[in-house]
């Protein structure tokens, strides 16, 4: 038995001391950093891979606004890869993957499909993968009869302006606007179909110019992975339908079976970018550092809606676990990014996660509440809340074992509920609006906190940072005191 004399600190134990900055503005910062040492994002935030936080419509809101979503697993490998695949067709200035259909089948299937994928056009295919024409909803809108054929209304291949393989954007606009086309099909040379360049496409990246995009301008996405064995096949899948980044999260990180996935990985998907965790000892990151991953997560216990450390009597405070986890992977000898993961109120906590050597936040709770999250809407006293809750509680328990059994599995073989042992609750958060209000504010408060550190980049606020620790007389006047809010 050993026991540590340093204390161990979190957030609200500390504060950092304010230093000499050349900084006049927070907009002279940078916010910039690395999810993983090939993947850059604009602002260090990245939503929590939870089913009440992260599917596929936060992710994209978090990819537009420069940070990522990571799609949580607790779903069937097709779901999560479908939701992978709504981020990556979400932008991109080429769409990989059009919507087709085939010459002889009719304008309302045509209509039938634009609708069901609330898209402006198709392409039209010739059995195989030759282009041989382009069907838009001003061609099949109001044509008198559904029933003809789309090679009737649609416009055909001699008509039609395609683009080669390997066009840019710059490019691409420019022939859009001089030839007035709301379409560019991108064809190879032997005629065969590779993307398709839409005007509104080209526009929504202007929209969005912090955005974290790949290399064909889509936004990034990650996606959670476990360590059972379909966790190979899930991985398989969704690399293959194009997540940039792939989570190793369990509870307890440091374990030989995680270590031995991480193996098994960069044996079978050696181009992957894998994080892996979650961790919160010098030791675990080392291990995780040395086992070749591309980013360590760090936290045990510090979540709003974990229990861990009630249930299990481990963990370490969040900012004591985070700077011990940096020195682990510097004793390592890798240059990978640390991300907090869990505890996080508001944006001052952000600062002292970073400060305390972090590349990236990832928050749970503080974006439940906002539209773009998957959890369920709920009424009470009036106002609008939603519901959070631990991947290891009781309902997401249940939730998962509903979602694996069929409707009609016999009563005997349902789980006997009171052997599950949670270690995370359901709760309930105030409805906050769209993810981009919160986001905004907290990158506010970053860019504001890096302007008392001194700091114009995230690694010059890792060297300038001095953190003190204060006490509750302290804890109470940072809050405000003494006066009726109003
Ligand atoms: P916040 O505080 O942002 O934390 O809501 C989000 C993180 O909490 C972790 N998490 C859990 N930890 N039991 C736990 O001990 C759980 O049931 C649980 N569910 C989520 C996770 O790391 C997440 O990113």
């Amino acid at each position: 038995m050993k026991i540590r004399q340093a204390k161990g600190l979190t957030f609200d134990d500390v504060l950092l001391v304010p230093q000499r900055s050349a900084i006049r503005s927070r907009n002279d910062v940078n916010t910039a950093t690395r999810l993983t040492p090939a993947i850059s994002m604009r602002i260090p935030v990245i939503s929590a891979n939870m089913d009440t936080v992260t599917e596929a419509g936060m992710a994209i809101a978090m990819a537009r606004a420069g940070g990522i979503g990571i799609i949580h697993r607790f779903m069937t490998i097709e779901q999560q890869v479908q939701q992978v695949r709504r981020v990556k067709r979400a932008e991109g200035f080429m769409v990989e993957h059009p919507r087709t259909i085939s010459r002889r089948d009719t304008v309302g299937r045509a209509r039938a499909i634009m609708d069901e994928f609330d898209v402006g056009g198709l392409v039209v295919r010739n059995g195989g993968d030759e282009l041989v024409g382009l069907v838009t909803q001003r061609d099949v809108r109001l044509a008198p009869d559904r029933n003809a054929p789309v090679e009737s209304v649609m416009t055909p291949p001699d008509e039609l302006i395609t683009a080669s393989p390997g066009i840019s954007i710059e490019k691409a606009r420019e022939m859009l606007h001089s030839m007035r086309l709301e379409k560019l099909p991108v064809v190879d040379d032997a005629g065969k179909l590779v993307g398709l360049i839409t005007a509104q496409d080209i526009l929504k990246q202007n929209r969005h110019p912090d955005a974290t995009t790949d290399e064909k301008g889509r936004l990034r996405v990650g996606a959670a992975i476990g360590v059972q064995a379909n966790d190979i096949e899930r991985t398989a899948a969704l690399t293959e339908a194009g997540a940039d980044a792939l989570v190793l999260d369990i509870a307890h990180g440091h374990a030989d079976h995680c270590l031995k996935m991480i193996e098994t990985l960069h044996q079978k998907f050696p181009s992957a970018q894998i994080i892996a965790g979650n961790v919160a000892s010098k030791a675990g990151a080392y291990d995780l550092a040395m086992a070749g991953v591309d980013a360590v997560k760090v936290g045990v216990g510090p979540g709003s809606i974990c229990t861990t450390r009630i249930v299990t009597g481990f963990g370490v405070p969040q900012l004591t676990a985070i700077m011990d986890s940096v020195s682990g992977v510097k004793e390592a000898g890798r240059n990978i990014p640390v991300i907090a993961d869990g505890g996080l109120k508001m944006s001052g906590d952000m600062v002292k996660a970073l400060a305390a050597g972090a590349a990236a936040v990832m928050i749970g709770s503080m974006f439940a509440g906002t539209e773009e999250s998957p959890g369920a809407t709920v009424i009470r006293n009036g106002q609008k809340f939603k519901v959070v809750r631990g991947m290891a509680s009781l309902g997401a328990a249940m939730g998962r074992r509903a979602a694996e059994t069929p409707a009609d599995e016999s009563a005997e073989s349902q789980q006997d509920w009171d052997k599950v042992v949670p270690e995370g609750i359901e709760a309930v958060v105030p409805y906050r609006g769209h993810v981009g209000e919160v986001l905004y504010q907290m990158v506010g408060g970053l860019r504001s906190g890096m302007s008392y550190g001194g700091a114009r980049t995230i690694p010059e606020l890792w060297a300038n940072a001095e953190f003190v620790e204060i006490t509750p007389a302290g804890r109470r006047e940072s809050h405000s005191h003494d006066v009726d809010r109003v």
